[in-house]
């Protein structure tokens, strides 16, 4: 299985999902519509409104509707707002291969093009039935990224991350979205209580193994990710490589205050990096994330067999290889 395969199994409910963001993000001003355009014509993985298809196709093939299309394509607009919001917040120069919006135009069209996406996402779930399920849903994500960003800034500033602030942080800034994605399709298409409880199950597990390795690919990772490496350390944010590395270590109170230091001594960034990589810090974080690649794996199990339940199988393997 690989990623165009995944996307040829969703067939016409791709293109209809496709069209969907092409419509509700057109403007007549121009320039907005031109960095829509150019964006969507780059679009990256495209993974949470695929994983929002296939768990409504795992709970109910033949239910898929429109609801179902248009959360995928909402959440799919509420991760581009928060990816163009963390550029800025993160001052990153390239994404998915490209120059970011905020290195392009700078932070204040990155910053109105984010709510724009954000809000052509409510704009696509108002007509819907199920409107007060989705609006509690969705702002309780929206909730979680904005607290997850803040307690990250927040640990950036006095450097000392614990395992389980990290684990609260990625769970706000990512799995929460993932959860979202999968719930929502399973609510889509009317599953059962335990079909919607295995949605958010996965969606956490695999929005948990999904920040993990992105984190280790910020160490370890090459030019295929499209975006700067070794940034997360400059921002000060600790993450779990860094962690699994002091763990093993009796240099964790001078590691960590070189982190509180690092934009006074720049040259702290390379001697922290091999740190990591030598202590161990990549297959520590590695071992984490196959245990909730095993999570994942575990909730699919309420499904019922199929060849949508064996994609969302392959989606959770997936994190422990993948290079972007
Ligand atoms: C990037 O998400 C942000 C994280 C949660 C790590 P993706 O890696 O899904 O980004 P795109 O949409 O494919 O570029
Ligand atoms: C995820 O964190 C960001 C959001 C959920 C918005 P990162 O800051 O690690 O994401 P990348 O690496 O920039 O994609
Ligand atoms: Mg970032
Ligand atoms: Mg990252």
């Amino acid at each position: 299985m690989d990623n165009s395969s995944i996307i040829k199994g969703l067939g016409s409910d791709w293109t209809a999902v496709k069209d969907l963001l092409r419509d509700v993000l057109a403007s007549d001003v121009r320039l907005l519509d031109d960095i829509n355009t150019s964006l969507l014509s780059n679009s990256g993985k495209m993974l949470r409104p695929i994983l929002t298809l296939y768990v409504a196709r795992a709970c109910n093939q033949s239910r898929i509707c429109d609801e179902s299309l248009r959360s995928a394509a909402a959440v799919e607009l509420l991760h581009n707002a928060t990816l163009l919001h963390d550029d800025v917040a993160d001052e990153a120069a390239t994404r998915r291969g490209s120059p970011t919006v905020y290195s392009q135009f700078g932070p204040v069209p990155a910053v109105l093009i984010g709510d724009f996406w954000l809000a052509r996402a409510v704009g696509l779930l108002v007509d819907s039935p199920d409107l007060k399920w989705l609006v509690k849903e969705f702002s309780g994500t929206l909730t979680d990224l904005a607290e997850g960003e803040m307690l990250q800034q927040q640990k950036a500033f006095s450097s000392d991350t614990t395992i389980e602030d990290y684990l609260r942080i990625i769970y706000c800034k990512t799995a929460s979205l993932f959860v979202t994605a999968c719930e929502s399709g399973a609510r889509s298409v009317n599953a059962s209580d335990g079909m919607m409880k295995a949605a958010g199950d996965y969606g956490r597990a695999l929005g948990m193994a999904f920040q993990i390795r992105d984190d280790i690919l910020d160490y370890a990772g090459g030019e295929s990710t499209g975006k700067p490496s070794g940034l997360d350390l400059w921002e000060q944010k600790i993450t779990l490589p860094l962690l699994g590395a002091l763990k093993n270590s009796d240099k964790e109170g001078e590691i960590r205050k070189m982190i509180n230091s690092i934009h006074d001594h720049p040259e702290y960034c390379g001697r922290v990096r091999q740190f990591v990589l030598d202590g161990g810090g990549v297959e520590y974080a590695q071992k984490c994330l196959a245990e909730y690649i095993k999570e994942a794996r575990q909730s699919l199990e309420a499904f019922p067999p199929s060849f949508d339940r064996e994609v969302l199988a392959y989606i959770a393997d997936m994190n422990s290889f993948r290079e972007k």
